[in-house]
């Protein structure tokens, strides 16, 4: 499939430590000030987007620092110059008028950077403790179907009246609309069948969780074969990179990786004891054993020498995949070494290809 060159994003730091909270290097810290330099950081070393995801509380330890999406987004927008900026949204927490008016006011701050991660929750605490009803899997994604095609209409600028299941919209407009191309970007994580189908019909983007190329290649085959209304679904892969000089180095730190994850042992029961049984990507976890990093993590296989991560993103990017979605640990300098040492590698393997 033809597919545009490979973009690198970085996952802001909401829960304050991607891979282990133990990390001696890498201190816990969801800070907006840690973020801020973070994301402004991913931006001057070539980095094109960033990924803000959503929980109110913190599904690792609801007593730790979670940074808030919209909110941040709003900052970033104005503390940034380029970087795009995708911010998480569960559709039952956000009226649909009031999130694409916030999608529109951060499309305006950052002169046409703005996009929303549609996501359709898992983590039924932070909705069952707040009173938010958490809804059956495939009644989520009915809802998030409804939700989107009110903001997608409403961001058209055009006066709306929607008559649905779940929302009454009369006469509604929003203004300003994006001054800068037709509307923000939407992308949609998810995994079942719900999210497949609510992708093709609704999103420019789909993200996917990591994991290895022939079960990445399957989830885009079945994908690209759908009906569309739109341009060419775009695709989207989460991972987290361990790369050294050579495959022994990375094997290594893999190791030391995986054995910090003793200590975060009960920050994955919370995880799980919170997460909905019929959520489709738990399932997909599940397959497979000693991850570091959440969506996938290193199931992706990004960790080996930088010639293999190189390698293996260009192989991703054959297949289809757009944009790479990535998480560090320890995250600032990770993220140097990769765009010091991956990004030129990429970039001179795609331009002769
Ligand atoms: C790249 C990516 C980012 C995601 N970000 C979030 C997020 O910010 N918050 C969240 O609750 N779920 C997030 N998800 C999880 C999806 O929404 C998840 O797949 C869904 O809740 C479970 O639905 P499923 O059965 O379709 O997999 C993300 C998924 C992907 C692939």
């Amino acid at each position: 499939m033809p597919v545009s060159q490979p973009r690198f994003g970085v996952w802001s730091n909401v829960y304050g430590a991607w891979g282990s909270h133990f990390h001696p290097d890498d201190p816990s810290d969801a800070s907006w000030m840690r973020n801020l330099s973070l994301v402004q950081q991913a931006e001057a070393l070539g980095f094109s987007s960033t990924l803000i995801a959503q929980h109110i509380m913190n599904p690792t330890g609801n007593e730790r620092d979670q940074l808030e999406t919209w909110t941040s987004a709003a900052a970033f927008a104005a503390s940034t110059r380029m970087i795009e900026i995708i911010a998480a949204v569960k559709p039952y927490l956000f009226h649909p008028v009031v999130l694409a008016k916030m999608a529109l006011q951060i499309e305006e701050i950052s002169g046409g950077r703005a996009a929303l991660n549609l996501v359709n929750a898992w983590y039924k605490p932070e909705f069952e403790r707040a009173g938010i009803r958490f809804a059956h899997h495939d009644e989520r994604y009915a809802y998030g179907r409804e939700w989107i095609t009110v903001v997608r209409r409403l961001f058209s600028g055009d006066r709306v009246t929607f008559r649905g299941r779940y929302f009454q919209v009369e006469d509604y407009i929003l203004s300003p609309p994006s001054r800068f191309r037709s509307r923000p970007a939407i992308y949609l994580g998810g995994e079942s069948e719900a999210a497949r189908a609510l992708a093709a019909e609704h999103a420019d983007a789909f993200f996917i969780n990591g994991q290895p190329l022939h079960d990445v290649r399957e989830i885009i085959h079945d994908l690209a074969r759908r009906p569309r209304l739109d341009a060419p679904l775009r695709f989207g892969l989460a991972g987290f990179v361990i790369a050294r000089k050579t495959e022994a180095e990375a094997r290594e730190a893999l190791d030391y990786a995986l054995s910090l994850a003793e200590k975060d042992a009960p920050g994955h029961k919370s995880v799980l004891d919170g997460a909905d049984a019929d959520a489709v990507m738990f399932k997909t976890f599940a397959k497979h054993a000693n991850v570091v990093g959440t969506n996938g993590g290193t199931s992706a296989g990004l960790v080996g020498s930088y010639a293999q991560v190189a390698d293996r993103i260009s192989g991703f990017n054959d297949i289809g995949i757009e944009l790479f979605m990535l998480q560090f640990q320890p995250f600032e300098s990770e993220m140097r070494r990769f765009a010091e040492e991956i990004i030129p590698r990429v970039a001179h393997a795609r331009s002769f290809s």
